[in-house]
């Protein structure tokens, strides 16, 4: 392990001013997100696609790692240009989602473990040959009235969380760990922020167990937020001091970079929240943005798989790129957005 390449890469990603482009859908997920524009999921047009987002001109200035999939880093541009290279050679570093996915945790109704172990060594070592320096794994723990998650649940997926990230540096690769407690459900912030504390505790005394370096990793996590059904929902600043709060306790000072998911959270909600923990001073680490959603929606939306329609839907990137942008320094406002 070479911890100057991983601390150099870790600190590039989020540079001032930067975060992460997550276009890592598999493809039952990108299916997802191509229905509701009447797209097909072919090869051809997932590629088609993830080339108007990395073509995109000026993502370079907020964008510091695009998170690829599988198939995707073995794409081109119709020039022919490898994907990891076209972004590498913008200055945006190249990475990959090596989890397998969420898949239901054996006696334990209700709760999730994820999985992708089994010969992570190997395809880390094709990965970085391919030309990707970070990694990406994601547990999903999911908040329910009954005892959910359990304590167990939560360390299954620390575990596989530590095991993928050791692995990972051991083989050159900046893990991304992101734990991610989804928004689903009716219960309020307090419960988030209860579980997310319990789920960062034992992730990190993982990590700290499997002897992962924490100057050499970035953290992922969701934001502290109210469920998606629950009647009361947090405002804005409430959102930032309960996640500030929940991560000071918990994150060590030596991660280099936050990087928030969207979670399922609008595009202009997930930039107001960025932009309102910015706002409230320098933290620990830097206080950044991976978003999958909350980048490609507008886009999406835009593209409807239209040639005719890629320079919009790339405006859409850029315009989304550069509010998140503002955001890392606490300058956004709601009314950019209202007036685009
Ligand atoms: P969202 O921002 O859409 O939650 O996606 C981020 C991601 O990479 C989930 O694993």
């Amino acid at each position: 392990m070479n911890i100057d390449e991983l601390k150099s890469v870790a600190n590039a990603i989020v540079a001032t001013h930067k975060g992460v482009l997550a276009a890592d859908e598999s493809n039952p997920t990108i299916k997802k997100r191509f229905a509701p524009i009447e797209v097909e999921s072919t090869e051809e047009n997932r590629r088609r696609y993830r080339e108007l987002l990395f073509t995109t001109d000026g993502i370079e200035r907020h964008v510091g790692g695009v998170i690829l999939f599988d198939e995707t880093l073995r794409q081109s541009t119709r020039d022919g240009v490898p994907f990891p290279q076209l972004l590498s050679s913008r200055g945006i570093i190249p990475g990959i989602k090596v989890d397998q996915g969420a898949k239901a945790l054996a006696l334990h109704p209700g709760e999730k473990v994820t999985e992708g172990l089994t010969g992570l060594r190997d395809r880390l070592a094709e990965y970085r040959q391919l030309g990707a320096q970070f990694a990406k794994w994601r547990a999903v723990i999911e908040i329910d009235e009954r005892d959910i998650p359990s304590a167990f649940g939560i360390e299954a997926n620390a575990h596989a969380l530590a095991r993928y990230a050791a692995l990972c540096q051991e083989a050159g690769l900046v893990p991304i760990v992101e734990p991610e407690v989804l928004m689903d459900g009716a219960h309020g912030i307090e419960r988030c922020e209860a579980v997310t504390a319990r789920v960062l505790q034992a992730v990190f005394a993982a990590l700290h167990a499997h002897r992962v370096l924490f100057e050499g990793m970035l953290l992922k996590p969701n934001m502290v937020i109210a469920g998606k059904q629950c009647a009361r929902q947090a405002g804005v600043q409430e959102v930032a001091e309960a996640t500030l709060r929940c991560l000071r306790r918990y994150v060590p000072a030596a991660v280099p970079g936050i990087v928030f998911l969207s979670g399922g959270q609008s595009a202009e909600d997930a930039t107001d929240h960025l932009n309102a923990m910015n706002a409230m001073g320098p933290q620990p680490w830097e206080v950044s943005f991976s978003y999958g959603r909350a980048l490609q929606a507008p886009v999406l939306a835009a593209w409807r798989g239209q040639e005719d329609n890629v320079a919009a839907a790339q405006n859409a990137l850029l315009n989304r790129c550069h509010l998140n942008g503002l955001a890392r320094a606490g300058k956004y406002s709601r009314t950019l957005d209202d007036a685009t």
